[in-house]
């Protein structure tokens, strides 16, 4: 058998955009029956970044990718590939991946993007390992990036006040050591209930008879307490399944939890019911709300960069969202 390699978190950068949306701005400016003291106190955000002029998915995602080549010490040229998670790419096609790649001056190396909602960081994660574990690919950037302020229905207060803008990125590279980096990663769907999150694209697979030939463009859709129910139940399996990853150590020998950051209520339930110390588990959502793909790694570099995480301690990753799709993944810094 050929030889395999252990896969080390090189490097991580992030890319919020410079506008802040406090929660009164959708009282104030969009006249939502909704309120401040609502939104922090059922979800704990209060505020988040909208993408400006100009700005999208490749470019927070590029900023991201460039942050995280400076971290890792290495320039684009030596990467070995690209995959980009996101449900708002700039295009159909080509794969935002794809402008991230010619943005930095990559190599003509794979580039391609990746669907798994709010999961897509972590999907894409245990695919550029793959190609690390086996020899393929050195040094992989895995980039998260949404711009989901494009994607809302700001008349829907369900749905709206949970968003936020942003990119977040990881550069990975092959190492001898097979245990250093990350330890395990796990990854599940459920397609039968992908009613309860959906963002339509302006490509219909079915268009009515008679149908103008531009559909009209639709928004993103939640089921919000069902997707609550969903999200708590697999955050404690997670959770627990982790405890079993980490083998001897247990879960004592996780140093920080980085979940998916969607509402502080799901977040509290979880680790409550799995008796996880809360000053273990890296919190931003309240700055930046929901940036579905790009959340988790956004958090996993602010820990690096805030010294929540240090180069040693192993981290345990959380995700779900739509698909429905659900993940973990434990790395050691
Ligand atoms: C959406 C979410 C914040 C709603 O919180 P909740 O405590 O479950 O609230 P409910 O859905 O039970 O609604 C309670 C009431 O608040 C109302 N409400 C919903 N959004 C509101 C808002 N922004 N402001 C004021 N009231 C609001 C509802 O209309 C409902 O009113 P009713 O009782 O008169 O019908 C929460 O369910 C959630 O975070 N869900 C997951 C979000 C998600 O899908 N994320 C994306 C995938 S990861």
């Amino acid at each position: 058998m050929s030889q395999l390699f252990g896969v080390a978190l090189r490097g991580t950068g992030s890319c919020l955009p410079a506008r802040v949306v406090p929660n009164d701005e959708f009282t104030d400016t969009l006249n939502l029956d909704t309120s401040d003291e609502w939104i922090r106190s059922r979800t704990g955000i209060r505020e988040r970044r909208f993408a400006g002029l100009g700005e999208t998915s490749s470019s927070l995602g590029t900023v991201a990718a460039r942050r995280a080549l400076e971290s890792a010490g290495l320039t684009p040229d030596e990467l070995d590939l690209v995959i980009c998670a996101t449900v708002t790419p700039d295009l159909m096609s080509p794969a935002t991946a794809c402008l991230i790649q010619a943005a930095l001056g990559c190599r003509h190396i794979p580039a391609f993007d990746l669907s798994a909602a709010c999961s897509g960081f972590l999907f894409a994660l245990s695919v550029a390992a793959q190609y690390i574990r086996t020899g393929t690919a050195r040094h992989a950037l895995v980039v998260g990036a949404e711009v989901l302020s494009r994607a809302i229905d700001f008349t829907d207060r369900n749905s709206c006040i949970l968003f936020g803008d942003g990119a977040g990125a990881v550069v990975l590279s092959a190492t001898p050591v097979l245990t250093a980096g990350l330890r395990s990663i796990r990854l599940y769907s459920d397609g039968t209930r992908q009613d309860l999150i959906q963002v339509p694209s302006k490509v219909t697979p079915n268009p009515a008879p008679g149908a103008p030939l531009q559909p009209r463009l639709e928004f993103l859709r939640i089921v919000g307490r069902e997707v609550f129910r969903f999200a708590v139940t697999r955050m404690i399996e997670l959770i627990e399944q982790a405890e079993t990853d980490c083998r001897e150590m247990g879960l004592a020998g996780i140093d920080v939890l980085i979940p998916h950051q969607v509402n502080q209520r799901i977040i509290d339930a979880a680790i409550e019911s799995c008796g996880f110390p809360a000053e273990k588990v890296m919190v931003n959502l309240d700055r930046y709300g929901n940036t579905s793909a790009a959340s988790v790694p956004i958090a996993l570099d602010e820990a690096l960069r805030t010294g929540r995480g240090k180069p040693g301690d192993t981290v345990l990753l959380v995700a779900f969202g739509g698909g429905l799709t659900w993940s973990s993944a434990i790395l050691t810094l």
